[in-house]
């Protein structure tokens, strides 16, 4: 079965339907995502903190964002495929943006690429209109921008127009030529509510939110988070699991079966010595 298509998610944005998309950074965590039902599995720059042991996404290489997405890639059917390019793979010139990009699309088998813009980004603005213009779909994401996070200071909502946080204005006005430069998807992250409304209202294209609030046309989660395997839990967030306590428990009986002598059992040995099958 071919994977989501652009008007297969346009489809739905245009009938009101709310879209759906999670992160994913391995093989195995990516094919349950995908029978789970998402509309899209990001290969997010979240893989720093949640895949890779970095503090933050900062330290993400091209090659690590590369390997995760080809990893997802093979693992994933139905869902569309959108790979996040990392801190600096893009901007530096459009000439390497381009190329970058391409390398999820040609080598990692990505069907789209996100990219982060800063409020009246320029700079990316323009790479998303060239690589719109050279047939590689972008997803742009706006609001609180982790690739930005030591500019910032933290982790700021966005939208409340002091200190680290822009104005609504100006991220309405990042998300409108965005859409304009051939976004065909905007990811909005940690926004006042009111700014989540007010993009969508503003934007031909569907709004994602994760942490925008409940007037956006489809949600991201980090799979970490939902299925409780974070070491922090954050309020915009939702745990739907608690795998996390499940692994540990796991792995203590384990250690205690192994420990005790009840792991390997007779069922578990080749040809036993003793004769029991
Ligand atoms: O990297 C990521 O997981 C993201 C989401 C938070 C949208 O960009």
């Amino acid at each position: 079965m071919a994977r989501t298509s652009i008007p297969a998610l346009y489809e739905k944005y245009e009938n009101g339907d709310p879209l759906t998309m999670l992160t994913a950074y391995d093989a195995p965590i990516a094919r349950l995502v995908d029978r789970g039902g998402v509309d899209m599995v990001l290969v997010g720059d979240s893989a720093g903190d949640n895949h890779l042991g970095y503090d933050d996404t900062l330290p993400v290489t091209l090659d690590e964002a590369l390997s995760n997405t080809a990893a997802v890639d093979r693992a994933v059917e139905e869902a569309m495929v959108v790979a996040d390019m990392p801190f600096l793979s893009y901007g530096a010139s459009l000439e390497t943006s381009v190329e970058n990009a391409g390398r999820f699309l040609k080598e990692a088998g990505a069907d789209a690429v996100k990219l982060e813009t800063a409020p009246r980004g320029e700079t990316t603005i323009d790479i998303v209109s060239r690589l719109t213009e050279l047939g590689v779909p972008v997803v742009g994401h706006i609001g609180l921008t982790p690739q930005r996070m030591r500019q910032l200071g933290g982790g700021y909502v966005q939208g409340r127009g002091d200190g680290s946080s822009a104005t609504v204005e100006a991220l309405v006005d990042t998300a409108t030529r965005l859409a304009d430069a051939g976004a065909f998807a905007i990811v909005l992250e940690a926004v006042t509510e009111a700014t989540g409304k007010e993009v969508t209202e503003a934007v031909d294209v569907p709004t994602i939110g994760i942490g925008a609030g409940r007037y956006v046309d489809g949600q991201v989660l980090v799979v970490t988070d939902l299925l409780g395997l974070s070491e922090e839990s954050y309020g915009f967030s939702k745990a739907y699991a608690d795998l996390g306590s499940a692994v540990e428990e796991a792995v203590a009986a384990y250690v205690d079966d192994v420990s005790n002598g009840s792991f390997p059992a007779s069922e578990h040995v080749f040809d036993p010595v003793d004769g029991v099958e």
